[in-house]
């Protein structure tokens, strides 16, 4: 026969960078990785909407990589370097930010939090993404307030502003 130890509640040691501070914690083992940031961190930019990897209103760039918070253990994110919407404006309304205010994109503000971090991670990699491409990758991120088209001029201005910039 063999003895079976269960602990629920174990609790994981993790170290990771969070919006460039070093963080040591420890997480409950099924702690999902938006919820760590929210109730653990303090850091409630993240939002937490469907749960379950449909909405992307918690987006956040996981080792360079865009990830749905709730669909990672926080205990996964051991090791890792995150970066948040509150690590992206550290420095105050970033330029896409920015763009997003100005073409009146902003409704209730859910979805905004995760578009934002999806739209960062999109002009990162792909800066002269055409109109098709951004809205192709922002597809993953929802907005019931339905500012779709007003997301995707707000990413192009960001991206025309980036060009002339550099
Ligand atoms: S809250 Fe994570 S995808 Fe919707
Ligand atoms: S602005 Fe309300 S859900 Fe997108």
């Amino acid at each position: 026969m063999t003895d079976i130890f269960v602990h629920p509640t174990s609790e994981v040691a993790v170290a990771l960078e969070v919006n460039g501070n070093h963080v040591h914690t420890t997480v409950p083992a099924h702690r999902t990785l938006l919820d760590m940031l929210r109730d653990d961190l303090g850091l409630p930019g993240t939002k937490r909407c469907c749960a379950e990897g449909e909405c992307g209103a918690c987006s956040v760039l996981l080792d360079g990589e865009l990830v749905n918070s709730c669909l990672v253990l926080g205990a996964e994110a051991d090791g890792g370097v995150l970066l948040t919407i509150e690590g992206l404006s550290m420095d105050g309304v970033t330029d896409l930010q920015a763009e997003f205010l100005a073409a009146g994109a902003v409704q209730c503000g859910v979805c905004i939090p995760g578009q934002v971090m999806a739209a960062e991670q999109l002009l990162r990699t792909n800066p002269d993404a055409s109109r098709d491409e951004i809205r192709d990758v922002m597809s993953g991120n929802l907005c019931r307030c339905a500012s779709y088209q007003r997301i995707v001029e707000a990413i192009q201005a960001a991206a025309v502003g980036r060009r002339s910039d550099a």
